[in-house]
């Protein structure tokens, strides 16, 4: 298994299945997916398919006082793919990505079903609950780069 780089059409499928319910391409497109400071990365499998995917975007958080960060979204590994470590790889690459850009922050709206997934790898609750519409209860979450 190997993570690299992909654009932000290779991760759209994948989205779409795992985190939008199976929704339409078009509606799975993110603002900033083709800026010049985005990168997506992807967890390919030994035929070429990608199984994990996650995007990493330079944006500020009202909520939160640091400037230069990045924010981690999209963040999804294939159903059959899932406790391999996979998820942890993609998000070590987000997170090397932006400390690259000398960022000291780097934060995630995450699903609440999920913050085990992250505070597993060091990130910390800055939020109460809060839901947004149609995908459900999140947390906002923070790891210093
Ligand atoms: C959350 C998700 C990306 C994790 O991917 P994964 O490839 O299974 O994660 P990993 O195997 O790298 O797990 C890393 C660690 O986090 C733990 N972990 C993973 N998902 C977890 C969860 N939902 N709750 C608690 N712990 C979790 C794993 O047990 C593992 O622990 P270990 O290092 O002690 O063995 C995956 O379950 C997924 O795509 N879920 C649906 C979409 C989603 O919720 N995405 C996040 C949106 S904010």
């Amino acid at each position: 298994m190997k993570i690299k780089t992909i654009t932000a059409d290779e991760t759209l499928s994948l989205r779409s299945e795992v985190l939008r319910s199976g929704k339409p391409l078009s509606q799975c497109v993110f603002e900033g997916d083709k800026a010049v400071t985005t990168r997506h990365f992807g967890a390919v499998d030994e035929k070429g398919t990608i199984v994990g995917v996650v995007s990493v975007y330079l944006k500020d958080n009202p909520l939160l006082k640091q400037t230069n960060t990045y924010q981690i979204r999209a963040m999804a590994t294939a159903t059959n793919y899932r406790g391999k470590g996979l998820g942890k790889a993609l998000l070590s690459a987000g997170e090397d990505y932006a400390e690259s850009q000398d960022a000291e922050l780097i934060w995630a709206n995450a699903r609440s079903t999920a913050m085990g997934f992250y505070t597993n790898s060091g990130y910390k609750q800055a939020s109460k609950e809060f839901i947004i519409p149609e995908i459900g209860p999140h947390f906002l979450v923070t790891k210093v780069l």
